[in-house]
């Protein structure tokens, strides 16, 4: 019941468990039976339910199979759902201001060093050429590097005293930035912040942007198990994490601290990149720098898929370096074997294991749009006469 109260009904806003929609769970030889009521038969959006809950009960070790029993909410129910879905909008939301239709990911690792922020830049460069409006926030405030990764030399503008994120496009898509590096004018001087503004910065990131619409949010998680990262998932527990780790072995360890930190929040382990894996010459002579077999291992003990190996390249550092990510010469002719991979984790990431989310619309949200937009158009009306 835990898990599913990470399950949003895209729609709605709130979880299905405070939505009273998520009526029972037991586990039985491997097997996950739940019992999920909807707001109406044939909604469109339980093929988008049904996928969260599945890829959420999977990501729990001894599972492996989830049955679900539909229902229909009754009259009554559905009204409390309504009301309590509104008065979250109204009173405790927003609690942050990410959309509910943002799809979350936390991109995290046990060790620094790793490649988390080279993986962060490249994934959000990749969701957005393929269409997205993708969100970044650089958590890690003492060693931001997003910004320069991305290309981007900007301030943090303010505007009805909400913080404009920096935005970059990138083919059909949009990038929207948050680093403390839009905010201090030198790397250094963020050293200077003690822990606890530390937290409070990153709160903001999640309270006080004008983020709008986002189809993903990617977050750049500062290495381990710190104050930022706990208050970050207990803020954001619908949050999914990518775990990266190069093929080493002590990297491998203190990653399942981060898995397990995940875990203890609720929080959904999508799955674990492995960075830095073998160095590939243009002949396809492998070395395996850094050992193997790391991130295969990670994946197996924390019970999630490894979603690829991304080998050793120059291109990824110079991409960091000049603000252009290699993802986005997948294809190319100046694309290697590391930007081919990191695509593919996209197509992975997209397509099967954190699918954006479709606003096909059932009834309440459409509803509550239309009908904000009819008083406000009375509200025109009244002001103009
Ligand atoms: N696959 C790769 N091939 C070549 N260089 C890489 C690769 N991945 C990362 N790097 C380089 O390794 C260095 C560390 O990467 P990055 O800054 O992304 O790691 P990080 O985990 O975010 O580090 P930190 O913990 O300091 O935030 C960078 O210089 C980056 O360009
Ligand atoms: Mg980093």
């Amino acid at each position: 019941m835990q898990l599913l109260g990470g399950v949003i009904d895209p729609e709605l806003g709130s979880d299905i468990v405070e939505l009273g929609m998520a009526k029972g769970a037991k586990v039985e030889d491997g097997i996950a039976y739940l019992h999920i009521d909807l707001t109406t038969e044939g909604c469109p959006l339980r093929a988008q339910i049904q996928k969260d809950i599945r890829a959420r009960i999977l990501s729990l070790p001894g599972i492996e199979r989830v049955k679900i029993n539909w229902g229909v909410l009754s009259q009554d129910e559905k009204a409390e759902a309504m009301s309590k879905a509104r008065f979250n909008v109204s009173q405790n939301a927003p609690d942050t201001e990410i959309p509910s239709t943002t799809k979350v990911i936390m991109v995290a690792s046990g060790k620094g060093g790793v490649g988390k922020s080279s993986i962060t830049v490249n994934l959000a460069a990749g969701l957005a050429s393929r269409g997205f409006t993708v969100g970044v926030i650089d958590a890690d405030i003492w060693g931001f590097s997003v910004p320069r990764m991305l290309g981007l030399d900007d301030h943090l503008e303010s505007k009805d005293k909400k913080i404009v994120p920096v935005e970059r496009e990138v083919g059909d898509g949009l990038l929207k930035v948050v680093s403390m590096g839009f905010l201090v004018d030198k790397e250094e001087s963020a050293l200077m912040w003690r822990g606890l503004m530390l937290n409070r910065a990153v709160q903001h990131f999640l309270q006080d942007v004008a983020w709008g619409e986002m189809d993903y949010l990617v977050i750049d998680m500062p290495p381990g198990t710190g104050d930022v990262q706990m208050g970050l998932a207990k803020m954001l527990p619908r949050a999914e994490m990518i775990i990266v780790t190069t093929p080493a072995k002590v990297a491998q360890k203190v990653a399942v601290r981060v898995a397990n930190m995940g875990r203890n929040n609720y929080l959904r382990i999508v799955g674990v990149i492995e960075n830095m894996s073998a160095f590939v010459t243009p002949d396809g002579e492998r070395y395996e720098v850094f050992g193997s077999g790391g991130g295969a291992e990670l994946a197996a003990e924390v019970g999630v898929p490894l979603l690829g190996r991304v080998p050793i390249e120059a291109a990824v550092a110079s991409g960091g370096d000049d603000g252009e990510p290699a993802i986005l010469n997948a294809g190319g002719p100046d694309g290697g074997p590391a930007a081919a991979e990191l695509a593919s984790i996209v197509d992975t990431i997209v397509s099967e294991l954190v699918p954006p989310v479709e606003m096909a619309g059932c009834s309440a949200r459409m509803l509550d749009l239309a009908t904000a937009a009819l008083d406000e158009f009375d509200a025109q009306q009244a002001a103009d006469s």
